[in-house]
């Protein structure tokens, strides 16, 4: 698939000037700036979106990110010359089920999916880098990091869901396409009364 999506690159840049380090208290706004600039304006399948209305609740959304810093422990940014340019939010199983408590009830698994690979897992929830920097490897440079400190923790499976209607998020796809993640299953999912359709994917690390 990758080969018929347009990847707009705007900077160059060298990843080694990228830090990438758990989020900690103060993040919080940093992170909401990212969000915002992945759903302002026309949401772009070759660009990538999130689809909350993060920019029209900035006091609910900072207040989310906050909590979530607080008691995630696999939340991730990636910092350029001190300024946040991205940022992953993961879940360890537990965590996800808390907040999404019919989640594994809700997927319509694929027949082959053994679900004993639910046992414990981490799920990649949103993953977002300021468009003047993708296409750069920092998504890829969170992700390996995120795997780094799963296998430190034992974890050896990764979820993760992207939207394929009503507008596919076709940057998504390619980055897990990229990292090898195979089909487990369709998720539906309310968003503002329209139903969204959501691919469900899985990885063994
Ligand atoms: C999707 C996203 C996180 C990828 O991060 P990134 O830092 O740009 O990704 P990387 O530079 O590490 O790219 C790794 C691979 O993913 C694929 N890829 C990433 N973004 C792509 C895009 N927009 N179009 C096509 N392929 C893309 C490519 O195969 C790329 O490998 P290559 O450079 O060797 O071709 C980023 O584009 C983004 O934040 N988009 C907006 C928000 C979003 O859609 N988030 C995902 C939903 S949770």
């Amino acid at each position: 698939m990758s080969s018929n999506v347009k990847f707009i690159k705007t900077h160059e840049i060298n990843l080694d000037n990228v830090n990438v380090r758990r989020a900690h208290k103060g993040d919080e706004e940093g992170v909401y700036k990212i969000a915002c600039s992945v759903t302002e304006g026309v949401r772009d399948s070759y660009q990538g979106f999130l689809i909350d209305d993060y920019h029209k609740y900035p006091e609910y959304y900072i207040e989310l990110f906050k909590d979530r810093i607080e008691y995630l422990r696999y939340f991730y940014v990636a910092e350029l010359g001190g300024r946040i340019i991205g940022f992953s939010l993961a879940y360890k199983k537990e965590m996800w089920i808390k907040y999404n408590p019919t989640w594994i009830e809700d997927i319509h698994w694929h027949p082959s999916f053994d679900k004993s690979l639910l046992d414990d897992f981490i799920l990649i929830d949103k993953t977002a880098i300021d468009a003047e920097y993708t296409g750069e490897g920092i998504g890829s440079k969170i992700y390996k990091r995120i795997i780094e400190d799963m296998r430190e923790n034992d974890i050896h499976y990764i979820f993760s869901e992207t939207v394929v209607n009503p507008l596919p998020n076709f940057a998504s796809l390619a980055f897990r396409q990229k990292q090898n993640y195979i089909m487990a299953g369709f998720r539906y999912e309310e968003h503002k009364g329209e139903i969204y359709s959501d691919m469900v994917y899985y990885k063994k690390i």
